[in-house]
C-alpha cells in the first residue's frame, strides 16, 4: 500500500519531545515561545502564536479581528469544514463564492457579488499547497475595508508573485499529522500587527494576561511545550520536505500527460505551490478511485460534498448554487505526493493511473 501521507517523525523529534517529558515544564512553555519566533522568521512575519489546532487558529483570527454576530465572512465552499465553521463560531454568518476551475480557489470574479454592508472579511483558502489569488483578492478587500484572513492550513512555505503566505494581513496553519509538517495537532497564527497578535494570545488563554486575571472571554486553546518541540523540529526540515514534494509532483505530471480524462494539477504561473496534495481531475472519479484503491494506491478525495452542501449548512438553510465547486467535488482525486516516496512508489502511481485508461 502506498499511503496518501507519511508523516516524518525522526530522532530529532523523538529526542525534543524527551527533553521535554524530562524537563518538567510540559504545558505551554519556553518550546512554544521559541516555536513561535522560529516560525515568525521562517513566515517573515512580525509575530506568530500558536494554537492547540488549525481550527483554533481560524477561530482566535476571526475573534481578534473583532468579527462576531451580525458580521459576514466571504470563503469557499471547496475546502475542509474548518474553513467555514470558524465563522460559525464567531456568530458570523459564512457566505460562500465560487471557485475558479483551474485551481479550485475562490475565483475573485466571483467574490464582489457576495458583498453586503455586512461583511466584514474574507477567508482565501491556499489549497492543496498553492495560494489563491491573491492581488485580486486584496484589490477587493482594500476597496471595500475588509480584513484577510488566510487559511494556510495547507500551504506552509507556498508563494505568490514572489510573496509568502501571511504577507496579506492574518494567516493561520494547521499541524496535523498529514500536512507539509506537523506538530501533531497543533496551529498557528501570523500577523505583523502587534495589536493582532495580543488579542490573539489573549483569547487562546481564558482572555488571560497574567495568571488569575480575566480580561475577556476566551479559550484554552494552548499549544504544549511537547508539540512544539515537535514543531521546532520539523521547520527545520519543511523547506527540504517541500522540495521534495515538488520534485515528486514534477515527475508525477510527467508520467500523467496525455492521458485521456485525466488532468494533472496546474500551477498558476508566479506561485510556489508546495503539493500539500497532489490532485487530478478525472471524469469517471469513482470508478478511478475504486481501480487505484485496488491496486494499493492510497487515493483521497478533497472534497467529495463541498461545505455549502453538508448537512449541517442544509439545515442551516444555504441554498447556493455553486456550479464549479460542485464539479469539482464530482471530479477531483488525490494522489500520493509526499516526500518519503521513492522512484519506485512513484512510478507504480503513474503505472496505475496509466492502466485507467487501458
Ligand atoms: C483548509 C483547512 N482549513 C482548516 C483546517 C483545520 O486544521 P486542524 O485540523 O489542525 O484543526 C484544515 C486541516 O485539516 C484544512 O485543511
Amino acid at each position: 500500500m502506498i499511503n496518501i501521507s507519511r508523516p516524518q517523525i525522526g530522532e530529532e523529534e523523538k529526542a525534543a519531545v524527551l527533553k521535554v517529558l524530562e524537563s518538567g515544564q510540559l504545558a505551554q512553555g519556553p518550546r512554544v515561545q521559541e516555536f513561535e519566533e522560529k516560525f515568525a522568521q521562517w513566515t517573515d512575519t512580525k509575530y506568530a502564536v500558536a494554537t492547540s489546532s488549525g481550527t483554533a487558529a481560524l477561530h482566535v483570527a476571526l475573534l481578534a479581528h473583532g468579527i462576531g454576530l451580525g458580521d459576514e465572512v466571504i470563503t469557499t465552499s471547496f475546502s475542509f469544514i474548518a474553513s467555514a465553521n470558524c465563522v460559525l463560531y464567531t456568530g458570523a454568518r459564512p457566505v460562500f463564492a465560487d471557485i475558479e476551475p483551474d485551481y479550485f480557489m475562490l475565483d475573485p470574479r466571483k467574490i464582489e457579488a457576495k458583498i453586503t454592508s455586512k461583511t466584514k472579511a474574507i477567508i482565501p483558502v491556499h489549497l492543496f499547497g498553492q495560494m489563491s489569488d491573491m492581488d485580486p483578492i486584496a484589490e477587493l478587500a482594500a476597496k471595500y475595508n475588509l480584513t484577510i484572513v488566510e487559511d494556510a492550513c495547507q500551504s506552509h512555505g507556498a508563494r505568490y508573485n514572489g510573496k509568502k503566505v501571511g504577507a496579506w494581513g492574518t494567516a493561520c496553519y494547521s499541524f496535523y499529522p498529514t500536512k507539509n509538517m506537523t506538530t501533531i495537532e497543533g496551529g498557528m497564527i501570523t500577523t505583523n500587527d502587534p495589536k493582532i497578535a495580543e488579542q490573539a494570545r489573549l483569547i487562546r488563554n481564558h482572555g488571560s494576561p497574567k495568571r488569575y486575571l480575566h480580561e475577556i472571554v476566551g479559550f484554552n486553546f494552548r499549544m504544549t511545550d511537547l508539540q512544539a518541540a515537535i514543531g521546532i523540529s520539523q521547520l527545520a526540515k519543511v523547506d527540504r520536505w517541500n522540495e521534495q514534494r515538488k520534485k515528486n509532483a514534477v515527475t508525477l505530471t510527467a508520467g500523467l500527460n496525455n492521458i485521456p480524462g485525466v488532468h494533472p494539477p496546474l500551477v498558476r504561473p508566479g506561485s510556489e505551490h508546495v503539493f500539500h496534495q497532489y490532485t487530478v481531475r478525472v471524469t469517471q472519479r469513482d470508478a478511478a478511485l475504486e481501480k487505484l484503491s485496488h491496486k494499493g494506491i492510497g487515493v483521497g478525495v478533497y472534497y467529495p460534498i463541498p461545505i455549502h452542501a453538508q448537512p449541517l449548512y442544509k439545515k442551516m438553510g444555504y441554498q447556493d448554487h455553486l456550479p464549479v465547486s460542485d464539479a469539482a467535488s464530482l471530479e477531483v482525486l488525490s494522489l500520493p505526493v509526499h516526500p518519503a516516496l521513492s522512484q519506485y512508489e512513484l512510478d507504480t502511481i503513474i503505472d496505475a493511473v496509466r492502466s485507467l485508461a487501458e
